[in-house]
């Protein structure tokens, strides 16, 4: 009696393993489909954890391609989707980007330009045809070195300078308009007429107005949030083309 008991438990228990691993594969089977579809995990029929999935496999999809396709960092596909949209690298000379490290905006600048500056506060491993400068672009030591290396002028201005966050909101968001204004500073004194800025920024309050400084040098300024950068994450980019001058 015992022993048949014990079969039975066993054999229960086995089918709910079963029935547990085939619940398990039918709930990826559906987050995977609406991944597919838009890559949206604000669908309000999913539950919490199906979008935590889906945001995991977002940025896993992504940090696989780009290990598959080379680049340094799933930045890459940021910067591809903004060009694509803006076509900002077409034709351009010179490069300068901001907040380089580890480098994937890089190495897609460098298959359009001749010149690429790069310049983080983190050391960069080199890439074929791009000039790295290490140092604090707040410092006017670090804007010297890099004015010092444009003589004449850039063409595109690309910043995918971050903040580390410190998880208040409000406060990351000013500290990466700071960053921004100092960016978008930079372009206007550095760049050649009809020539493009790209700058991430974090949204939370002040990126009109940062906008509405931005339209008084360039021809067009939009907000652009590529499919690549997570839906939750509050960072966004704005682009601004075609610089009238200072
Ligand atoms: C998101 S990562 C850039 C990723 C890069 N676009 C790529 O494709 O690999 C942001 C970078 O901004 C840099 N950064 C933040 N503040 C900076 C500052 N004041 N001066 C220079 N670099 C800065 C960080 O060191 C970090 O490497």
């Amino acid at each position: 009696m015992t022993e048949i008991s014990e079969s039975l438990k066993k054999k229960l228990a086995e089918r709910k393993t079963v029935a547990q691993k085939k619940a398990k594969e039918k709930n990826d089977k559906a987050d995977r489909k609406a991944l597919k579809k838009n890559g949206k995990f604000d669908n309000k029929k999913l539950t919490e954890s199906s979008k935590r999935y889906l945001r995991r496999q977002v940025k896993d999809i992504y940090s696989d391609k780009a290990r598959k396709d080379g680049y340094r960092s799933r930045a890459a596909y940021k910067l591809l989707e903004i060009d694509d949209k803006f076509q900002i690298l077409k034709g351009a000379k010179s490069v300068v980007d901001l907040g380089a490290a580890p480098g994937s905006w890089s190495q897609i600048a460098a298959r359009f330009a001749d010149k690429v500056i790069a310049l983080d506060k983190i050391e960069m491993d080199g890439i074929r045809n791009v000039d790295m400068i290490t140092g604090d672009f707040t410092t006017d030591e670090c804007l010297e070195e890099l004015e010092s290396m444009c003589p004449a002028g850039i063409d595109v201005v690309i910043s995918d300078m971050a903040p580390e966050t410190s998880g208040i909101s409000s406060h990351d968001h000013l500290r990466q308009m700071g960053l921004s204004e100092l960016a978008a500073d930079f372009a206007i004194n550095n760049l050649n007429k009809g020539g493009h800025f790209a700058c991430k920024i974090f949204v939370g309050g002040q990126e009109k107005e940062y906008q509405m400084m931005l339209r008084k040098y360039f021809e067009q300024v939009k907000f652009y949030k590529p499919e690549s950068s997570r839906k939750d994450s509050r960072e966004t980019f704005i682009v601004a083309t075609n610089f009238q001058g200072a």
